[in-house]
């Protein structure tokens, strides 16, 4: 994915955090460490780029969080903005600016755009009915209610989206609602919105993204299913007291009737929170107009960086809000619409999905305080989830650092500039005739440069990170290959070659993993001793660059400490633990299931249980729930389809012994045969499999 690139400025955006708790690797993942991947490489090309982002300050996400926590939602953005925002720079995402929502330039951004919309008479007045919590006197916004979802039955879909199935709501269409602030049921009550027309825009919309042939999947078949349902009236005002207030007059001095008590719903003004942002880092920088241009120059290429979750509003509401902004406006202050929206899937862990209410996460500052960032840099772009769901495991996690990190990376970089500090006198040698193999592994690092950067540019970061990664392992090879250590004693010109061009790799990798894992590159950039920094250096020159021979090298150190098992199983176990925990609590709180009708012992014994092992499991196509199963059963094989794919990962089952109901009829499930169930005990969140407590024969009758 990329659009040709005759841009001659680049404006980045990662998606505004809402300030309502820490961060976990699940948010990371997303929009910050792609999006610096990509700044920094972009930076290293010294192409002219900007890199944006802040707290989203408003909503009703806040204002559940201050009430939970008893405090005032400016108190709770305040704590969540410091938090977010010092978590972002220890793990090194180098915004340019990081602003806020509750700024004043953003309240003033925000209202000039509901006035050039409202005074162009684009937004219309329209009064419906809406849920109402009459024991707290309040209209219940977004959040505020949740009820069955009609689409998909989903008991806990929220008022303005089911997060089961995907589905934008009107509050209205909940079934059961319920008021998340007094538990009532709530009453429609009447109230007045500003609404905006999308539909009125979906012919400019369809015809600007029709031209988008190189957008991800993704994010392509999200806004055709939008236009297929055609788009609706969305209110751009709420009646909350936590927001930008909707503005009490026109530019003129006209009063705009019925403002009071009025906000401008979150996403309506959030997203505007990039443009604020802008202007606040360029009166930072002193050059208070350069903001213009990146938003109001054509030949701007805007980037947002997002998460699935957020397509609909920067593909769709943020472009038609522009679009409305820019119609029959001054041509001088028109903005320029989104180029590229990679957004990404999302990250589930060890397995399950990412959960802050549960607090089944990993959280950024508790990561912080045991390992350095660059290791989860690195693990998270190798594992991103690109175009389809991904999943952080510890153990995964482990191998990449030490295997991948300490065993190639580090490995190479320690071993060639020790050698060089032993053998050389501290000194980078001059290289004697290059033979082949020289030549082959000097024009490596070019092919790396270039190869790694391409895949930047169009967004592939994990095929860029193991284009890294695989300059490193030609290195290994390269040095294993010349074995200095022996040509030391044989052959000292030769010795000399291989370390003078180790050296070379060495600065050269120093340049092309900064995006991936800048604090090392830092670290051996010093240990190089050259001057200025690594991210001062220029990407399209790596393989011209030199460390001349005779340059003294610095201090060499490990760059990357391997992680021992019990330090992962530590992570494992805590994680384990809170499953339990939430298990516990479930399982206290379901009351026990009415036992069945009693039913004759022979009924019983028609089922015809037996022991089996799995020999081969794996995932069924299109399926997020079902495994397929090979099992064994001593006497004869079976082929049986069970729900476990949220629970077990297939190559965890292999060799495990289970118990099967042998004799129920063939089904076939998702167009696969399926002969037999597996025993499993549990709901929807803790099933588990039943096994014996310790291997007996397969095939053996189970009663
Ligand atoms: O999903 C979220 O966390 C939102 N706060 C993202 C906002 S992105 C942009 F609109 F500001
Ligand atoms: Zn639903």
């Amino acid at each position: 994915m990329s659009e040709s690139n005759n841009h001659k400025r680049i404006l980045v955006t990662s998606a505004l955090p809402y300030a309502n708790g820490p961060s976990h690797i699940g948010r990371l993942t997303g929009a910050y460490i792609p999006a610096d991947i990509y700044v920094r490489y972009q930076r290293l090309m010294k192409r002219d780029i900007v890199y944006i982002c802040g707290s989203d300050e408003h909503g009703v996400p806040i204002t559940i969080q201050a009430e939970k926590e008893g405090v005032k939602p400016q108190q709770l953005v305040d704590r969540y903005h410091a938090m977010i925002l010092d978590e972002f720079t220890r793990m090194g995402i180098s915004f340019d600016h990081y602003s806020r929502t509750s700024a004043p330039i953003h309240y003033e951004t925000a209202q000039d755009f509901f006035l050039e919309v409202y005074e162009k008479g684009i937004l219309k007045k329209k009064t419906q009915q809406q849920w109402y919590d009459e024991k707290a006197a309040m209209f219940l916004s977004d959040r505020y209610v949740e009820g069955t979802c009609p689409i998909c039955q989903n008991p806990e879909a929220r008022g303005d989206q089911c997060e089961k199935c995907g589905t934008y709501l009107d509050q209205m269409q909940l079934i059961n609602p319920k008021s998340k602030v007094t538990g009532t049921a709530p009453v429609a009550r009447e109230t007045t919105h500003w609404y905006l027309p999308l539909g009125d825009f979906q012919p400019a919309l369809e015809k600007w993204i029709g031209e988008k042939t190189h957008w991800k999947d993704n994010v392509l078949n999200y806004c055709k299913g939008w236009f297929q349902q055609k788009l609706e009236d969305r209110a751009y005002t709420r009646d909350l007291e936590w927001g930008v207030p909707v503005p009490k007059t026109d530019r003129k001095g006209n009063p705009i009737e019925g403002a009071e008590r009025k906000v401008i719903y979150v996403w309506f003004e959030a997203v505007l929170g990039y443009i604020s942002a802008t202007k606040e880092w360029a009166k930072k920088i002193g050059q208070a107009e350069r903001w213009r241009d990146y938003w109001q120059k054509e030949d701007t290429k805007l980037v947002h960086f997002i998460g699935k979750d957020n397509i609909v509003f920067h593909a769709i509401i943020f472009p038609a809000i522009t679009i409305a902004y820019n119609q029959n406006h001054r041509k001088d202050d028109t903005y320029v619409l989104v180029s590229e929206i990679p957004a990404c899937e999302f990250l589930n862990l060890e397995g399950a999905k990412l959960s802050t209410s549960r607090n089944y996460a990993v959280w950024v500052k508790d990561y912080l305080e045991k390992f350095p960032p660059d290791p989860l840099r690195y693990t998270l772009t190798s594992i991103l989830p690109e175009s389809k769901d991904s999943d952080f495991s510890w153990k995964d996690f482990q191998a990449k650092n030490n295997s991948e990190l300490a065993d190639i990376l580090g490995n190479f970089i320690n071993r060639s500039l020790t050698f060089t500090v032993k053998n050389f006198d501290n000194k980078v040698p001059a290289p004697g005739t290059f033979a082949q193999a020289d030549l082959d592994m000097l024009s490596e690092i070019k092919q790396a440069q270039k190869e790694t950067g391409e895949f930047i540019e169009h967004f592939r970061f994990r095929d860029a990170c193991k284009r890294f990664m695989d300059l490193a392992r030609a290195a290994n090879k390269y040095f294993n290959d010349s074995e200095p250590w022996k040509k030391i004693k044989t052959d000292r010109e030769q010795c000399a070659t291989t370390l003078y061009v180790s050296v070379q790799i060495v600065r050269a990798l120093a340049v092309v993993m900064l995006p991936f894992i800048p604090f090392t590159a830092e670290r051996v950039w010093r240990m190089l001793n050259l001057p200025g920094r690594a991210e001062d250096q220029d990407w399209s020159k790596i393989a011209e660059s030199t460390v001349e021979s005779g340059h003294s090298l610095g201090n060499i150190e490990i760059v990357f400490t391997k992680i021992d098992d019990d330090v992962i199983q530590k992570e494992v176990d805590l994680l384990n633990a809170t499953i339990e925990k939430k298990a516990a609590e479930t399982a206290a709180a379901t009351k026990a299931e009415p036992v069945k009708p009693a039913i004759p012992v022979d009924d019983f014994m028609k089922i015809d249980l037996r022991s089996a092992t799995v020999l081969h499991a794996e995932k069924i196509k299109g399926s997020s729930k079902l495994l397929r199963l090979e099992l064994d059963l001593g006497y004869e094989k079976r082929q049986v389809v069970s729900g476990l794919a949220k629970f077990y990962k297939p190559d965890e089952l292999i060799g495990k012994q289970i118990i099967l109901v042998a004799n129920l009829k063939p089904a076939v499930i998702y167009g696969v045969e399926s002969n037999g169930m597996v025993l499993t005990a549990g709901n929807d969140e803790t099933l588990k499999l039943l096994m014996p407590e310790r291997n007996i024969p397969n095939g053996l009758r189970v009663s």
